[in-house]
């Protein structure tokens, strides 16, 4: 193991610093007694150079644009498993074995997604036309009531009870959120479909439980479409020490019940930098309107006196193409052509922005390139998602990731309160 020195250049006093080898990536040094030692302690607003943990769970390359969950590229995750074999794995570390277990995980799941009534009853006290995002954090925080007993967890059991319950119920809460934020009675899960298309099911069904009906017959929830979802889903199930990531940890870290946590990194999520920019994605699509006007606002971009950014695209660790958007741009363009419609104008914006900016010296000098937030706006939308449910969609995608990174978190040993320092400038 290495060490650093660091010399204080005023007294021309020297202090060693031990470097900490990462099984991927640059080294880190161990700061932790920096301030014990040597009386300075480290300003990083915005924690670009910080670390706050140790993990295990996702390692993401920004240089070479890659991402792993559990050591596996995402790639081959999208490709080869579903969504709940990803849960499995970020949760207990292990993929199901076979076909069977896999089945077996998803039912468990089915089963775990009913709500309890009196939390579909909290849901009548929130107005119509709230952002189901609210509604979700809200309703996240109140599971923590129904479920106290997940405050404290003992053993190995306790921790996998308490992630499973949640990811079942998130699907539930979403629907149930948004059905309320528009005023429509909720729909119960139905167990005999998986958990994707059941989730797609209690968004699209009627309240008797039945599918829209026409002359034709009644609708069915398409294959295709549960397997675009569920790909979307495994490319937002964790990434690293993102903004909401660091929140569920942070406040985990107080010794708070994890759902409360959870609930935390749902509102840090929410903002328009974060989980929120594929809604504003779709809102700036809108706006621009048609290709011929793409031009105008990649100069708005470069204007410095315009406060305009182009949403969906920029990364604070991915200085090459986001995997995750590759991934669903190349989803997109599959969707199209086995037949879902996707909305064409939107797609030619889109596409068009790609284009220009990636020729473009502005976003070259800055390495911005499209996130993940970028294409997926363009695929809910075919696959008749509500745009404020959106933002929600990853919640969905993120509990797995969000559920490995607090039980991760809470079983360090002599876990510390996060616990930052401040540069006082004040009288
Ligand atoms: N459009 C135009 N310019 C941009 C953009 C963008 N989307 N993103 C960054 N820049 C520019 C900044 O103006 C800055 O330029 P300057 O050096 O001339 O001042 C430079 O690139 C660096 O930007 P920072 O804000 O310092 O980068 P940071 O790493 O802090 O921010 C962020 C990353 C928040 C994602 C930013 O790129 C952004 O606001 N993007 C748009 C919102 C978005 O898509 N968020 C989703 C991110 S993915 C996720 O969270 C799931």
């Amino acid at each position: 193991m290495g060490t650093i020195t660091l010399i204080n250049n005023e007294t021309g006093e020297k202090f060693d610093f031990e470097l900490i080898e990462c099984t991927r990536g640059p080294k880190a040094v161990n700061f932790s007694k920096l301030f014990e030692k040597t009386n300075i302690f480290s300003y990083d607003p915005g924690y670009s150079s910080t670390a706050g943990c140790e993990s295990t769970i996702s390692y993401i390359d920004g240089k070479n644009g890659q991402l792993l969950y559990r050591g596996l590229p995402i790639e081959e995750l999208v490709e080869k498993y579903k969504f709940t074999d990803v849960a499995k794995l970020l949760i207990t570390g292990e993929l199901p074995k076979d076909d069977i277990q896999s089945q077996e995980f998803d039912l468990e799941l089915r089963h775990r997604s009913f709500l309890h009534e009196g939390l579909i009853n909290i849901f009548s006290a929130f107005p119509d036309g709230g952002h189901p995002m609210a509604n979700l954090s809200s309703a996240v925080s109140a599971l923590s009531t129904f479920y106290f007993d997940h405050k404290e967890m003992g053993d190995e059991d306790d921790y996998q009870t308490m992630a499973r319950r949640i990811i079942a119920k998130i699907t539930t809460l979403v629907a149930s959120s948004y059905r309320n934020s528009v005023g429509i009675p909720f729909v119960y899960p139905d167990v005999s479909r998986s958990y994707v298309e059941n989730f797609l099911y209690m968004l699209r069904a009627y309240p008797n439980g039945r599918l829209k009906y026409s002359l034709s017959g009644e609708e069915e929830i398409l294959p295709l479409e549960v397997e675009a979802l569920d790909k979307i889903f495994t490319l937002h199930a964790d990434h690293g020490q993102n903004a909401s990531t660091t929140t569920v940890r942070n406040v985990a870290s107080t010794g708070v019940h994890p759902y409360t946590a959870i609930s935390a990194g749902i509102n840090a999520l929410w903002g328009p930098s974060h989980g929120g920019a594929n809604e504003k994605v779709l809102d700036q699509l809108r706006e621009i309107g048609d290709v011929k006007n793409v031009d105008k606002f990649i100069a708005r971009v470069k204007d410095k006196s315009d406060p305009f950014r182009l949403m969906g695209f920029g990364h604070r660790v991915y200085k090459s193409y986001d995997p995750r958007a590759k991934a669903i741009k190349g989803l997109k363009d599959e969707l199209a052509k086995k037949g879902i419609k996707m909305n064409d104008r939107f797609s030619e914006i889109a596409e068009k922005l790609e284009e220009v900016a990636l020729n473009d010296d502005y976003f070259k000098e800055r390495n911005l390139y499209p996130n993940v937030d970028f294409y997926s706006g363009i695929i809910l939308t075919a696959l008749r998602i509500p745009v404020s449910l959106f933002t929600p969609i990853f919640v969905i995608g993120r509990m797995p990731g969000w559920c490995a990174q607090v039980m991760e978190h809470i079983k360090t040993p002599n876990i510390r309160i996060t616990r930052p320092r401040q540069v006082y400038l004040g009288k």
